[in-house]
């Protein structure tokens, strides 16, 4: 029988407006994401500017990027920032001891990353070195990259060719301290964050610094309360969260050649992300009920074996139409918790885990996840339209899944409806009511493919792309949406 699905969607003056930053991006020192991905070095034959790809750059600011998170991860707790700067051939060279332990000479730091943020009119996220670094050099930082008037760090900065501060204003206050940053336990992490907090001059003045706790992995909601209970919210804009949709983490399976049971175990472990958010979200209210400190996903995505015969340590992974299922679930959901979720960061940007490109030689692809983030650009700043769904099951074996997953927002006069059937073998009419909302007629867009696990080459690099999608009827306030089995549909209202 037809599976049928009914969605109410409204308008409510006090819903949130979707926070760009939740289309936010993740750049390690991790495998081939910086070197040999963004970064391939002013020389290359490969056309850049100062080093970056220029495909890459433009690929980039055609998704809007809105935000970008780097050294790291695990990495950023191993860095000490002032090896990257300063004439580059007199860098030191260091060792990636996370990722592959792989040499790498510093020739991408401080200045190339915040260029490249300006570049892209994106806004910087640094995670600061707090397992293995010190508050001097924590300190140091900020100065050198925000100080405008005249300091030690501010004179170095400009002894290296730049006057004016780039202002940074996210500052993540180490990585994973349960973990990689330092196997800290919530109760002992908390003090650190104050002292280093404390000592964390506004140089700028602007009072504008945001503040970033490092978060739980997971369902550790013991370390959420930690945070929100004994930091002072004159301390704190954010506190972060980590969470991977991984099928078992001793055994994660191919990333192309998978089973219908992997799937389901994948989408199921993306589908927590709901749990997850509704729960720390929980935890924040009892101590934040005006919701002023915001949920930082900053680490989300598919995590998979590496490809066949790639460096193990440097996460390289195909991306397929489970991967556009992945992506397509989750900003759903950080869309419709856009009142506690103000920020998230897809791991990673490039060659690494859930990647929105990935290349090899001068070649560059587009991934499906890309798409499916290009399409959802729409919900970037927009008023988010709170939505009622009743879905059918997607069932395999005895366990079941909501096959249907939607968010919806407006913004200049145009409303989006992101639609998400996960099922594997049958479509899913969906009937939406749209209450009190004025439409005279939709455009769409979607995102589909042959088989599961289709993914783009680089030899047909165009494989899975967005394309128009025709299948609905809109009559009377009403539209009805014929949604193929795994597929992204994006409507566009005016
Ligand atoms: O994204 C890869 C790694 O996953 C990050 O370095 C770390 O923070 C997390 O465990």
């Amino acid at each position: 029988a037809q599976l049928k699905s009914e969605i109410t969607i409204g308008y409510n003056k006090d819903a949130p407006v979707i926070n760009k930053n939740i289309y936010g991006h993740f750049a390690e020192h991790l495998g081939r994401c910086i070197y040999d991905g963004f970064y391939v070095g002013p020389d290359s034959k490969i056309p850049n500017t100062n080093g970056v790809r220029n495909d890459i750059i433009a690929a980039l600011k055609d998704l809007g990027i809105p935000n970008l998170r780097w050294p790291g991860g695990c990495f950023a707790d191993t860095y000490h920032w002032k090896d990257g700067i300063g004439p580059k051939d007199e860098r030191p060279e260091i060792v990636n001891q996370w990722w592959g332990g792989v040499t790498e000479d510093n020739s991408f730091g401080t200045h190339d990353f915040l260029d490249l943020c300006e570049t892209l009119g994106t806004e910087p996220y640094l995670a600061a070195n707090v397992g293995s670094g010190t508050i001097e050099e924590f300190t140091d930082w900020v100065q050198y990259v925000n100080h405008s008037g005249k300091s030690p760090m501010s004179d170095l900065r400009k002894k290296n060719n730049r006057d004016k501060p780039w202002g940074v204003k996210y500052w993540g206050i180490g990585n994973e301290m349960w973990g990689c940053g330092g196997n800290m336990t919530a109760e002992y992490y908390v003090n650190i964050y104050k002292r280093y907090v404390t000592f964390m001059a506004d140089w700028s003045n602007s009072g504008d610094l945001f503040r970033i706790a490092s978060g739980a992995n997971a369902g550790d909601y013991h370390w959420t309360e930690v945070m929100m209970r004994d930091i002072p919210k004159h301390m704190l804009e954010g506190v972060a969260l980590h969470s991977y949709s991984v099928i078992d983490w001793s055994n994660k399976g191919s990333a192309t050649k998978f089973s219908e049971e992997q799937y389901f175990s994948s989408m199921k472990a993306a589908l927590f992300m709901d749990e997850l958010v509704r729960k720390h979200s929980e935890v924040m209210d009892k101590y934040d009920p005006e919701k002023k400190t915001a949920l930082i996903v900053d680490e989300w995505g598919g995590w998979y074996d590496v490809e066949e015969g790639t460096n193990p340590g440097f996460l390289y992974q195909q991306n397929t139409m489970r991967d556009a299922m992945i992506a397509g679930c989750t900003l759903n959901i950080f869309n419709n918790h856009s009142d506690r979720v103000r920020m998230a960061n897809l791991a990673q940007t490039i060659n690494v885990l859930q990647a929105v490109i990935l290349t090899k030689g001068d070649k560059m692809l587009l991934t499906p996840t890309y798409h499916v983030m290009k399409l959802y650009k729409v919900h970037q700043d927009a008023k988010m339209l709170p939505v009622k769904v009743s879905s059918p099951e997607y069932k395999f074996g005895d366990k079941a899944l909501p096959a249907v997953s939607v968010s919806a927002s407006q913004k200049e006069g145009k409303t989006h409806v992101s639609l998400v059937n996960i099922h594997t073998s049958q479509s899913v009419t969906t009937q939406i009511n749209l209450d009190g909302i004025d439409i005279k007629n939709f455009t769409a867009k979607i995102i589909s493919s042959g088989k599961l696990q289709d993914h783009n080459t680089f030899e047909k690099p165009e494989a899975i792309t967005p394309k128009e999608f025709k299948d609905f009827k809109f009559k009377k306030g009403v539209l009805t949406v014929t949604l193929p089995p795994f597929s992204v549909v994006v409507l566009e209202g005016n």
